[in-house]
């Protein structure tokens, strides 16, 4: 199977963005380690990401085959109405990251357009965040 990691606007510069606020790990060790946490069910992980929301929509219509997904919609959270759309036409469970702890921060972010459709959320967890949503598809998916 292939697990799909879906980053979208401001994710791929991970390690030099705002490292206090989101750790210096790149969006290459979350891969990595994502990869690791699912290769002792054979998945696959098929890194993608994006600063443009329709790319990520594509991305999403590309990817019915995956077994599952894992997406950090950025700040799309707050008002990505396309990719929530394309997220209810996903036909497999995925969970939805943010490195950050957003109900600690500024008030539009404390809202997601995306999490009431999502399996689970997981929040403020700095990269260990992929890793637990990594498992939680291997919990739930058969
Ligand atoms: C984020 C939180 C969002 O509010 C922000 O716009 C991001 C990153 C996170 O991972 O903490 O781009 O999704």
């Amino acid at each position: 199977g292939e697990l799909l990691l879906l980053n979208g606007p401001n994710l791929g510069i991970l390690g030099r963005r705002e490292p206090e606020i989101y750790g210096t790990d790149t969006l290459a060790d979350i891969q990595a380690a994502v990869e690791k946490e699912v290769a002792e069910r054979g998945w696959q992980v098929i890194s993608v990401q994006h600063d443009c929301e329709g790319a990520l929509v594509r991305s999403l219509q590309d990817a019915h085959g995956t077994v599952g997904a894992i997406v950090n919609p950025g700040a799309l959270m707050i008002a990505g109405w396309s990719l929530r759309d394309a997220l209810a036409a996903y036909p497999r469970p995925w969970i939805e990251v943010h490195l950050s702890n957003v109900w600690a921060r500024e008030r539009f972010r404390h809202e997601s357009v995306i999490a009431p459709l999502a399996s689970g959320v997981i929040a403020g967890l700095g990269a260990l965040g992929y890793r637990l949503a990594a498992r939680a598809l291997l919990d739930r998916v058969p």
